[in-house]
């Protein structure tokens, strides 16, 4: 298997993404890509009822296409056992019967998979199947169903919500954000092989090969063991890969019916209704300051939408508990069950929600007060302590974001009353917003292996999704071992190598780089153990007083006491050594709070004529920790920032509230923001380690890009206009009418 390994050509540029010469030719394979012998092809029909039953499928048509092997439906499928028992099936996380069922969930589910010779078959199979249902009331419209739902408290309240109910600055308004979609470019798509009575290969799109394989552990009963989940190359996720969806279970099952290698890749528009979204939610914040600009309390009310077969529910009011300081507090928040497949986390999941209505609404009170939102912001941050548990922050740089950013974006230019600045049909102006999220860490492991030539490979079954966690762990590798860059190698996404978690909350970096230093600390005692039988100095010797070069060891200093790895291999009689290291979170979780924050800026240009609103320039400042990779790290923000841009101007998925079913469900019909849509996002870090977080110093870096973004946009285009606009996306109708 090619992994990561580097070719002469490449050494040029060593500190490159480690994968960048397989995505970039195309010869990094995708789950979908890989060819097996003998492999069929299953294509998945949807129902196009949003509530119901199955009456009956009629699949004679499609059986007569030539090619067509079998064709499975929740009458005939071999059956994944943990759905015969509630509890099991709950254990297990994967949350919809599918093909275990008659009922309908949502428009889409799965109700029959077409097994057939080629994909054309298959696909043309698939158009042929048709059913009755027995239809029944359906509700996908967050709007109508959830005014008779109300938000309970979501955690601890402060002081009370009497105590500053006659603060002489209130404002109280409702914001509300569109159900917005992953889509990465690569689509979910799994191969399933059976090598055995009790033994499954799966070739998969995720974010977490131990993830899918303890899931499909438990549905099938089989030990985790004998589950082996590939995932070298993943081209995206933005949180859509971190849970098992149907495309996996359904492909294990087809391959045990024809008891061949079976692909299932989903089409685009199914990926509009399979893999999760970041759901619809409708928020209300009461915010109260006094003369001062001093927030006097807060009440955050969220709402968001679900499955009615999968509770899921995200933290959207976590965001307002952290950044500032609010003496008086209530947080309260609410699902409400559609009939829509279920949602999932998607890209700073709650926080990014919660933080377009708290920052929207911190704006609206700064108006009122004739304040600055920058310095209001500043003066209210909560300084030293995480407000909600009262931990000192571990690391906090917030405060220094804003104030770089400000210098970076002119924020002395911006004027303080809208509506100001017109140049011909434009109107330009400033925004800006803060955003947050947990710097969190947990268990993993990882292994290195030393060739001969001193070269060595690092290996996780932690996935890169594009974030460049591979090229982190080489440079962590390098930095630690002294190893040059271009003698490392990295291995990942592969269900046997040393376990991990899914790449996922930002915590990816900050969790392995535990695990990479731990196992070069193990390397370097390895090699000391040997050195010693050659030279004495090494006879008690700590990681610390061991430095490596491409060609042996020294004692303390580069050059003294050198031991050749080559003297090691032949006194050991050695061929390639190996070690292996965990490392996990300690009681420093216990005493501090870990964040990663932002401050996001930017200047919007909004035409008055047209509605268009132009992002012309966004700065991002961040505190993400040490900066391992400057420029992974700095891809992440700006990609972030261009998903924020998205979520502020055009993303939004709609829904046929009649049929039940969503409405342009392609890259045509759902607007991202594209490069035309952004400008060239200025990234900039603060760079201070947090070596409480983990040995790298670093800190999460990539949800905090988009988390603000949203909200200074729409605080920039109330600056420009004088028109807030509480709803996203800021289409130009809503501009041209708000
Ligand atoms: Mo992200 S929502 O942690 O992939």
């Amino acid at each position: 298997m090619g992994f990561f390994n580097r070719t002469k050509k490449e050494k040029k540029a060593p500190a490159g993404r480690v994968e960048g010469f397989y995505k970039v030719t195309g010869s990094g394979k995708y789950a979908a890509e890989y060819k097996l012998d003998n492999t069929c092809y299953a294509v998945l029909v949807g129902s196009t009822v949003a509530a119901g039953t199955v009456v009956s499928i009629q699949l004679d048509e499609a059986r007569e296409v030539e090619g067509v092997l079998d064709i499975l439906t929740h009458e005939n499928r071999p059956a994944i056992p943990a759905f015969a028992d509630e509890e099991k099936r709950k254990k297990s996380g994967f949350s919809l019967p599918v093909l275990h069922t008659d009922k309908i969930f949502f428009r889409g589910q799965p109700i029959a998979l077409v097994i057939a010779e080629t994909l054309e078959d298959a696909t043309y199979a698939a158009s042929l199947v048709t059913a009755t249902y027995k239809a029944a009331p359906a509700s996908v419209d967050f709007d109508t169903v959830h005014p008779a739902i109300t938000p309970a408290a979501t955690g601890k309240e402060r002081g009370s919500l009497d105590a500053w109910s006659k603060a002489p600055f209130i404002r109280e308004q409702v914001y509300t954000i569109r159900h917005q979609v992953h889509n990465p470019m690569e689509m979910h798509a799994t191969i399933a092989v059976w090598d055995g009575p009790d033994k499954i290969r799966l070739f998969d799109k995720n974010q977490g090969v131990n993830n899918v394989q303890q899931t499909v552990s438990r549905l099938w009963g089989i030990p985790a063991a004998n589950i082996e989940v590939m995932s070298e190359y993943v081209g995206g996720g933005f949180g859509s890969g971190l849970k098992v969806w149907p495309n996996v279970p359904l492909a294990i099952m087809a391959a045990r019916k024809v008891n061949r290698p079976v692909k299932l890749m989903l089409t685009r528009p199914q990926m509009f209704t399979l893999v999760g979204y970041r759901p619809q939610s409708w928020q209300r914040v009461k915010i109260g300051a006094d003369a001062n600009g001093r927030f006097t309390g807060i009440w955050h009310q969220a709402k968001h939408g679900t499955s009615v077969y999968d509770n899921y529910s995200e933290g959207i009011t976590r965001i307002s508990r952290l950044i500032y300081n609010f003496a008086n507090l209530k947080t309260d928040a609410a699902t409400v069950p559609l009939n829509l497949g279920a949602p999932t986390w998607m890209r700073g999941p709650g926080d990014c929600t919660g933080d377009f209505a708290l920052e929207s609404a911190i704006d609206e009170l700064c108006h009122d007060l004739g304040k600055d939102p920058l310095q209001v912001r500043m003066d209210n941050l909560a300084g030293t302590h995480d407000p909600d548990n009262g931990k000192p922050w571990s690391t906090n740089f917030l405060g220094e974001c804003m104030q770089k950013g400000a210098e970076k974006i002119g924020w002395n230019s911006r004027q303080l009353k809208p509506a100001q600045v017109k140049d011909g049909e434009w109107m330009i102006g400033y925004g800006m917003a803060n955003g947050m999220w947990f710097a969190g860490r947990s268990r993993a492991s990882a292994s290195i292996i030393m060739q001969k030539d001193g070269s060595i490979l690092v290996q996780t079954a932690m996935t890169d999704i594009g974030t460049g966690t591979g090229t982190g762990i080489r440079n962590i590798a390098h930095d630690k071992l002294g190893i040059p860059h271009d003698r490392i190698k990295v291995k990942l996404g592969h269900s046997s190598l040393p376990a991990a978690p899914s790449q996922g909350g930002s915590t990816g970096l900050s969790t392995i780089s535990g695990a990479v230093a731990a196992v070069s600390e193990a390397l370097k005692i390895k090699l000391a153990g040997y050195a010693a039988s050659l030279d004495v100095v090494y006879k008690d010797a700590v990681a610390a007083d061991v430095l490596l070069s491409d060609t042996g060891i020294s004692y303390r200093e580069t050059g003294s006491h050198p031991v050749a790895f080559a003297a090691i291999w032949e006194k050991e009689k050695l061929d390639t050594l190996e070690v292996l290291a965990s490392s996990a979170p300690g009681e420093e979780r216990q005493k501090y709070s870990f964040c990663s924050g932002a401050a996001h800026f930017c200047r919007v240009k909004v035409n008055m004529k047209t509605g268009k609103v132009k992002v012309d320039r966004h700065v991002c400042v961040v505190d993400a920790g040490h900066v391992v990779n400057e420029l992974a790290a700095a891809n992440q923000v700006s990609g972030a920032a261009v998903g924020g841009i998205g979520m502020a101007l055009s993303e939004g998925q709609a829904t046929d509230n009649t049929h039940g079913v969503f409405i342009g469900s392609d890259l045509a019909g759902y607007h991202f923001a594209v490069n035309a849509d952004a400008p060239l996002i200025e990234v900039e870090f603060i760079n201070k380690p947090d070596l409480n977080s983990n040995p790298s110093g670093a800190k999460g870096v990539g949800e905090v890009g988009i988390i603000g973004a949203a909200a200074a946009i729409a605080n920039a285009i109330y600056n420009a206009t004088g028109k807030r606009l509480r709803d996203l996306p800021i289409t130009p109708d809503k501009v041209l009418l708000g």
